[in-house]
């Protein structure tokens, strides 16, 4: 095993810029306002801001710190960065719940990705333009109907599109990617949230403002603060959003070379996603969607959905009223931001996979990345075919492994590893001086809330199982399964293996 890195970050700026594409996803701009709303609005906010500050931002320096570390030793996956901190197997094995979770959300995600792509081309062509808002829908729905054979072509275009630029390497690709995506990323944003909150409409007589959209979110509401779920959301999101618990920032982290700053750097990583999802990503869809239709409309088409309908559906329709330009270029903007949140997102989706071939096949990138392509391809198939299939893999891949593996993690830093040594990894070679409370943030209070969450996401696990199966949902389940036990073996496997530098 080499002990040097191979590859590095170019520059500063584009590691924060690639770590800040990371986080900044899908989830920013739809998986956010639905929750919030599914949320009660105003219930939602402050769980919301305490699970970011008492576990989120820990979360980070602990993820950065692990990443930096294990990349000391030339590893820069999950399995044998945990294996870094501690020789006893069992971290290594769970470890590899780093490679699965991103394997399993890339497969649904890049889907979601490529129909960003497909509605930025109808858009740019005018193609709803005329249509009422049931045609829009419907569009959509059949679009997702597989009526046509445009979702499969555009998602295994997205899928070459992402494995192209993985091969590329670190600086060439992902971070090349993420210099030119995020910028415009923040442009298209800010332009849409400006649009959104100063814009008035109304449909059949009604008066709404953009601005009821936002104060809906941001007026704290403490009479229901108390719900478990409101809490468990809040949590879920925080995850979600920051990439936490998935393996992916500790990829991008054990590239960062040995001396280099962490701690203001993943700061400035984490709260850039904070300024996109809680300014930008609560001024677009809701707003606009609140200002045609009024808060219960929005609330009531909401409800069980996951923000694609409102972002696919009603989004592109409400657009048709600016006008035939401004409906095209509003168009493009909206699906083009999705498009580069999504992409700088599923890039760090595939690197982990990646860098383990490498470093324990000593696979070139370039067939490492045609592995990770075809991979996703595969596991997307039930994803494609139901959206069944989908959401079971969003609720194991992309909610549950992740508080299994963040608990594991943070018991592994914090407990076994040790504190003090962590702190003195979270504090090498810092720009910044981290507030000596987070030590104890990291010590006590974040286990205990991820170990709460846990507990508390076991009636949903239960009942999840419990429900009698279906041929989609059977049929997922066995691909994951199949991939976990997979992985599993080939971590096993390559240690058998001799590895010649
Ligand atoms: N954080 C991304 C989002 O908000 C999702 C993501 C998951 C990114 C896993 C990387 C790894 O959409």
């Amino acid at each position: 095993m080499t002990l040097e890195n191979k590859e590095a970050w170019g520059s500063r700026v584009g590691l924060v810029l690639a770590m800040a594409g990371n986080a900044v996803g899908l989830g920013n701009f739809l998986r956010f306002p639905a929750q919030a709303i599914q949320n009660g609005g105003g219930a939602f906010i402050i769980p919301y801001l305490v699970c970011f500050l008492l576990m989120g931002l820990p979360m980070l320096y602990v993820e950065w710190a692990t990443g930096r570390f294990g990349g000391k030793t030339g590893n820069h996956s999950t399995p044998y960065i945990f294996g870094s901190l501690d020789k006893r197997a069992i971290w290594k094995y769970l470890g590899v719940l780093g490679l699965f979770t991103n394997l399993g959300i890339c497969a649904y995600y890049t889907y979601i990705e490529a129909w960003t792509m497909s509605w930025a081309w109808h858009s740019a062509a005018g193609h709803f333009m005329g249509m009422n808002a049931d045609q829009v829908a419907g569009f959509f729905t059949s679009y997702i109907n597989l009526e046509t054979s445009e979702p499969i072509l555009m998602w295994v275009l997205c899928v070459g599109v992402n494995t192209y630029i993985l091969s590329r390497g670190l600086q060439k690709g992902v971070e090349m990617a993420a210099k030119i995506g995020m910028p415009l990323l923040l442009l298209f944003g800010v332009i849409l949230a400006i649009r959104g909150v100063t814009m008035t409409a109304g449909e059949q007589g009604a008066s709404f403002s953009g601005v009821l959209g936002l104060n809906f979110l941001w007026t704290p509401d403490f009479s229901t603060i108390w719900t478990p779920k409101v809490w468990l959301s809040a949590a879920g999101q925080i995850f979600f959003t920051l990439s936490l618990g998935m393996g992916s920032i500790h990829c991008y982290s054990s590239y960062v070379k040995p001396k280099d700053d962490i701690a203001l750097n993943a700061m400035s990583a984490g709260w850039m996603n904070e300024f996109v999802e809680v300014v930008l990503g609560s001024a677009i869809i809701i707003p606009i969607a609140v200002g045609y239709l009024g808060i219960d409309k929005v609330a009531q088409m909401t409800a069980a959905g996951s923000g694609l309908s409102l972002g696919f559906q009603t989004l592109p329709y409400l657009f048709t009223q600016w006008g035939p330009f401004l409906s095209a270029a509003a168009g493009i903007m909206w699906f083009g931001l999705l498009f580069f949140a999504g992409i700088t997102s599923s890039l760090a989706m595939g690197t982990p996979g990646l860098a383990f071939l490498e470093d324990r096949f000593g696979w070139d990138r370039r067939w490492a990345a045609f592995a990770f392509g075809g991979a996703v391809l595969l596991l997307g198939i039930p994803c494609v075919l139901s959206q069944e299939a989908f959401g079971e893999f969003d609720y194991w891949a992309g909610t549950i492994s992740l508080v299994v593996f963040s608990l594991a993690e943070v018991i592994l830093f914090a407990w076994v590893f040790g504190m003090e040594k962590g702190w003195a990894e979270i504090n090498a070679g810092a720009d910044i001086k981290v507030p000596i409370v987070f030590k104890y943030v990291i010590k006590y209070v974040t286990p205990v809330i991820l170990l709460v969450v846990f507990v508390g996401s076991l009636p949903s696990i239960w009942a999840t199982i419990m429900k009698p199966m279906t041929f989609q949902v059977a049929l997922a389940r066995g691909l994951m399964l199949g991939m976990f036990l997979g992985l599993l073996a080939l971590v096993h496997f390559s240690d058998k293996r001799k590895v010649t530098p």
